[in-house]
């Protein structure tokens, strides 16, 4: 790859972001605010305007804003703007991976290493199924952004992990000021990021934000239940998933029942939260778009089917997620006790 040229001083790494959306836009905007490589993001036409009239601002929750100059950034709608790029950071949603790996076949240097910068645990092997010999990673985005008018903002702490990476792409990433942790394999770890992130959904059937899901009992009475299924169903299938900073999932589910007292010490310790983070699927309600419900919960029921066990509560919450964005009125607002009864009942 050419980036290793860059780390010898021969050539500049050109980074390209296809899906520049909350992740594509914080990671490519840290990446130029350091002017750590040459960065194209493409995305929709909407995501041009907002960048041309607002420019691009990176923030995290505990630190200071950076600006990207407008000189550094580079906009297009097309995928053939990422012809020359060494490396691609797909951040499309699920749903749109299969379209990108296409299109990005198409377009691709044959050395471009490809990074799958989105949750889910399908989407590398999307990926590698359409871009014959291009090293496509897997990665894991261990924290949250808000975006809101060109202000990309970081809003839970953790590090990148991702599969070994070349030098030029993890020192690009740290001048960036992302943390990154490489692994010679993701899989458990992915399982694991699946099962963390089944309260997503929660986030977005409730309309409430991260920090005050921890802080409820009744909330995180149905973020424990959904976890305890999605682990008997991942167990069931014989994937072992990897634990969460340092902690085995299954006592997850037991620490979420804890008084919240207890919970506060325990994650409080591991996790910094932004008052204001919502999940991303949140977002995509709030927006009236489509959500990556049938990648997360529905990955859950899948599973399920396919080692012969039940998932009725993941079922549940995809078919309330699919209600709500046939309504296109945004987060149904489930109170923790409507929410556990539409459940349960
Ligand atoms: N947001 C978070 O805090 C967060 C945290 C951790 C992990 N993740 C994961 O990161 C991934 C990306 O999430 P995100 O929140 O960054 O998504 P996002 O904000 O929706 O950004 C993706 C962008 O890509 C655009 N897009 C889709 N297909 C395209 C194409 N062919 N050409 C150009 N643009 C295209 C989408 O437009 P449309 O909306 O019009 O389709 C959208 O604007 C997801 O897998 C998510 O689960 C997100």
């Amino acid at each position: 790859m050419a980036g290793v040229a860059h780390s010898r001083g021969v050539a500049r790494l050109r980074i390209g972001v296809f899906g520049a959306g909350s992740i594509g836009c914080y990671v490519g905007g840290r990446i130029l605010a350091a002017d750590a490589a040459d960065v194209v993001l493409v995305g929709r036409p909407r995501l041009r305007d907002q960048l041309a009239k607002h420019g691009l601002v990176v923030q995290d929750f505990t630190g200071p804003r950076a600006e990207v100059p407008t000189a550094r950034l580079q906009v297009a709608t097309a995928s053939g703007a990422l012809a020359e790029c060494h490396v691609v950071l797909v951040c499309v949603k699920s749903q749109h991976t299969e379209d990108a790996a296409r299109e990005l076949a198409g377009v691709l240097r044959p050395d471009a290493v490809v990074v799958s910068l989105q949750n889910g645990v399908r989407n590398p092997d999307t990926l590698r199924a359409h871009l014959g010999e291009r090293k496509v990673l897997a990665s894991i985005v261990t924290w949250n952004v808000i975006a809101v008018d060109g202000v990309y903002r970081r809003a839970t702490s953790g590090p990148l992990i991702i599969e070994r990476a070349p030098a030029a792409l993890v020192e690009a990433f740290e001048v960036g000021g992302i943390e990154v942790v490489q692994r010679d394999d993701l899989g458990p770890e992915q399982w694991t990021k699946l099962l963390v992130n089944l309260n997503n959904a929660v986030s977005a059937l409730s309309d409430v934000s991260t920090a005050t899901l921890l802080l409820s009992p009744g909330y995180r009475r149905v973020i424990a239940a959904l976890v305890e299924e999605g682990l008997a169903v991942v167990r069931a299938s014989g994937v072992r998933p990897a634990r969460w900073n340092g902690v085995p999932l299954g006592l997850m589910p037991k620490i979420l029942r804890m008084p919240t007292a207890i919970v506060k010490l325990v994650t409080g310790a591991q996790l910094k939260v932004d008052p204001a983070a919502r999940s991303s699927m949140w977002q995509d309600l709030d927006a009236r778009r489509p959500t990556e419900v049938d990648y997360l919960n529905g990955e859950i029921v899948r599973v399920a089917a396919r080692a012969g066990v039940k998932a009725p509560l993941n079922a549940r919450v995809v078919e309330l997620i699919r209600a709500a964005e046939a309504a296109g009125v945004g987060s149904p607002k489930l109170s923790a006790d409507a929410l556990w009864q539409q459940l349960t009942a």
